[in-house]
Formats: structure tokens, sequence, C-alpha cells
């Protein structure tokens, strides 16, 4: 299925994001084992993926996941994490040629690293990881197609503090 557009994406509720949160809090502090198990998963699912990453994955081996991460850390102030989604979406699309049909593959192998090595992993923390992916991919795909979204907060009013969710 194609994802869904963010007019048809609710913000997560708090109950899904504490169930998230519950669920990243129990990952080994520091670790590199999420990393290397959700690009293990993802080149696993999606093989042709592996020639749009850097050969060597080491140099920003923690870094997409550790932004997803932080995402999950700043879902109380959603206005701004929203446009900095937009933003590392439109990036996404322009530097590294990412179409809407790759992002469920990078959420099935990100949920379902965490889910490999968070202890006490459960049915309503993965709907919940769901429905934050989900949110997640709506505001990065709004972002891709938008014109240009790297001068960050331009024409909007207020400038956003510069968040960096690597
Ligand atoms: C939840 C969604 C995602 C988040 C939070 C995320 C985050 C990031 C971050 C922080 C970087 C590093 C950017 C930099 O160095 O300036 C990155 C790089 C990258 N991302 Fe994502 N990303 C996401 C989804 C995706 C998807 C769906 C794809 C498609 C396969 C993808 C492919 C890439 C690629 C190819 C790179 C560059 C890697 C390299 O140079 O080796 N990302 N991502």
């Amino acid at each position: 299925m194609p994802p869904r557009s963010l007019s048809n994406v609710p913000l997560p509720d708090q109950s899904a994001i504490e169930a998230v949160r519950i669920s990243c809090s129990e990952l080994p502090a520091g670790s590199t084992l999420l990393a290397e198990r959700f690009y293990q998963n993802l080149f696993k699912m999606a093989p042709d993926l592996r020639s749009m990453f850097a050969e060597n994955l080491h140099p920003q081996h923690k870094r997409m996941a550790d932004a997803l991460l932080q995402v999950v850390h700043y879902l109380d102030a959603p206005d701004d994490l929203a446009h900095q989604l937009r933003v590392l979406g439109a990036q996404h699309r322009r530097e590294y040629g990412v179409e809407p049909r790759h992002y469920p593959y990078v959420g099935r192998a990100l949920i379902r690293a965490v889910s490999e090595i968070s202890p006490t992993w459960s049915s309503s923390m993965s709907s919940s990881w769901v429905l934050v992916y989900e949110w997640i991919t709506a505001n990065m795909l709004a972002g891709a197609e938008e014109p240009d979204q790297r001068v960050s907060g331009a024409g909007r009013g207020r400038a956003r503090p510069a968040r960096s969710y690597r």
C-alpha cells in the first residue's frame, strides 16, 4: 500500500507516543545494534536499496536510526518537528532519490529492528510505531512535494530553532 498523505494521517495520540517512547527507552544506550539490525533488515527485504547508500555504511551507520529516535523524543512539539521532517523529506528526494514507495520498507525494517532488541516488545508497541512512522512519512513526503525546502524557516514567519536529528 502506498504511504497515505498528511491530510489522512492524524498526529499519534499520547498513548501511542508513550508506547513508542517506552520501547525506545529499553534500548541499550549508545549501542549500534539498532542501526545494524535496521540495515540488515532493510537490505534483506529490499536488496535493490543497497546501492542508494554509500558502500561503507559506518560513517553514517547510526544516523538514520538515531534520527528516528530523536524524532520520537520531539513528538510533543509536533509543529517544529513537522517542519524539520519536511526539510528532511525534501533532502531525501533531492539528494538521495528517495521515492514514496521506499518508505514502507524503511518503516518495516526499523520497527522490526526495535522489536528484535526491545526486551518487552508488545503488540501495542508495534501498532503505536506504525502510527508514528506513518505520521513521519506523511510529513517527509509533504516536504518532498514542496518546491524547495532548503532554506529553513523561509517565508514561514518565525525562524525555527536549528535542530539536528542525527
Ligand atoms: C523515517 C524516515 C527517515 C529518517 C528519519 C531518515 C533520516 C536520515 C538522516 C538523518 C540521514 C543523514 C542525512 C545527512 O547526512 O545529511 C539520512 C540519509 C539517508 N537516507 Fe534517510 N531517513 C528516513 C527515511 C529514508 C528512506 C525511506 C530512505 C529510502 C531508502 C532513506 C534513504 C537514505 C539515504 C540513501 C541516505 C544517504 C545515505 C548515504 O549517503 O549512505 N531514508 N536519512
